[in-house]
């Protein structure tokens, strides 16, 4: 399963690309509100930071000014990834510019029927908004498990399932379980999946009976010779 980073923070970006684990990003007109910064040069910044796929999202709601922005946008790098919103327009846009060769990931996606649509449209992405649904009192998650079995039912489907709209540890968890392709991760939740109170107290024990012992396991011998291959 891929790690895409979700948000517009370059600052974030630069921080957690040093994990070795993010795959790509995604970002949406409200991040790009947050981060207060041109449109543009967040994304080419974002795409320099970041080889995998960035996805940047139109603006217009008509098909020919969609295709129009996101040819422009995916000038930017050879890495941008178009997002367009789950409408007839949008999709006529993705199918537009999926056979130009660009990558599209159809955004907004609230239901599997919309998900077919996508998929249909030849998206690259379907991002199904889990965390919004939860917020309306139903189970994202249910929703992951559909997509999921239909795109393993549907050979002919290349689309990758993006989960996005998450909100905790265990929406990540529970998306790797479904076996979708990418989880689009906030930086706050990124850094919970690390933690475990007992990893923590874990360490704290090993470290105080290393203490006793009074052995390093590098002596000075180590740090010259690291000095010289360095
Ligand atoms: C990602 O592509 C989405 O824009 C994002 O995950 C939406 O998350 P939110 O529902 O927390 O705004």
């Amino acid at each position: 399963m891929k790690f895409f980073i979700d948000t517009a923070d370059l600052d974030e970006i630069r921080d957690l690309a040093a994990t070795g684990l993010i795959d790509g990003a995604t970002t949406n007109p409200s991040l790009v509100a947050k981060a207060g910064r041109k449109f543009e040069d967040i994304i080419a910044e974002i795409c320099e930071i970041l080889p995998g796929p960035v996805s940047a999202e139109v603006t217009a709601t008509d098909t020919e000014t969609m295709v129009s922005e996101g040819r422009k946008l995916a000038k930017i790098a050879a890495n941008v990834t178009i997002k367009v919103p789950l409408t007839p327009e949008g999709l006529k846009a993705c199918k537009m510019l999926s056979g130009e060769g660009t990558k599209v990931n159809v955004t907004l996606c609230f239901s599997a029927g919309q998900a077919i649509l996508a998929a249909k449209s030849g998206a690259t992405f379907v991002s199904p908004f889990i965390g919004r649904l939860d917020d309306i009192g139903l189970r994202g998650m249910d929703l992951i498990d559909d997509i999921c079995t239909i795109f393993r039912a549907q050979a002919a489907f290349k689309t990758e399932v993006l989960v996005a709209s998450i909100r905790s540890v265990g929406h990540v968890i529970e998306a790797a379980k479904l076996g979708a392709h990418v989880v689009t991760i906030p930086p706050s939740v990124l850094r919970a999946l690390y933690h475990h109170p007992l990893t923590d107290k874990g360490l704290a024990a090993f470290l105080a009976d290393w203490e006793t012992t009074g052995q390093s396991i590098l002596d000075d011998k180590d740090s010259a010779s690291s000095a010289a291959a360095e």
